[in-house]
């Protein structure tokens, strides 16, 4: 049997075609172009695209947001917030997930400062839910009707050591 070749890297602006097209295959949240070429050029270092024997078949785009910071506790914090995830059909269930999740925490515990993950997925969407607890994030909250068509978001959020 042959093996596949698996690689996960940063994206490349190069990459914005395949980025959309497996967007608009895999998400009703379709974004303008403007936005994933801002995505891609702003966060390529905490995002990632999948590549399977050399196609990118799925990608992660987080973004790093300016966090708060408390009286008691007088120091910037950074929170990242995934955008977005998807995986082509055909290269579901091979792990690509999972191995671009392992390097969004990866990148993320690069960061100074950086004290929490956030996403939010359908509440609907149970493949998504398990991949993201099977790394450990935790439910949040219900955000009510979070998504254009009326349905209910789960906000995740993971914890950085
Ligand atoms: C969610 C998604 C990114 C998962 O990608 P993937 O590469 O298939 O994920 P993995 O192969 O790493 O899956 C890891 C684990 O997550 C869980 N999982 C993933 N998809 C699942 C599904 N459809 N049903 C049940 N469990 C699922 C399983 O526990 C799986 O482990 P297993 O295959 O050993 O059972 C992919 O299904 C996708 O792009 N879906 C459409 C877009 C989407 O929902 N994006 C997330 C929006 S928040």
């Amino acid at each position: 049997m042959i093996e596949n070749d698996i690689k996960i890297r940063d994206p490349d602006i190069k990459d914005l075609e395949d980025i959309v097209h497996i967007n608009r295959v895999c998400l009703p949240e379709n974004y303008p172009i403007a936005y994933f070429i801002e995505l891609i050029k702003s966060w390529q270092k905490t995002s990632c695209v999948a590549l399977l024997n050399g196609r990118v078949v799925g990608y992660i785009l987080m973004r790093v947001e300016g966090g708060f910071s408390t009286p008691w506790r007088m120091r910037s914090t950074k929170k990242g917030h995934i955008v977005s995830v998807a995986v082509l059909p055909d290269a579901r269930r091979m792990g690509l997930g999972t191995m671009m999740m392992h390097d969004i925490l990866k990148k993320a515990n690069l960061i100074k400062n950086m004290e929490q993950i956030t996403l939010e997925v359908r509440n609907s969407n149970y493949g998504a839910i398990k991949l993201y607890e099977n790394l450990n994030f935790i439910s949040e909250k219900i955000i009510k009707s979070y998504y254009s068509d009326g349905e209910d978001a789960l906000l995740m959020k993971y914890l950085l050591e």
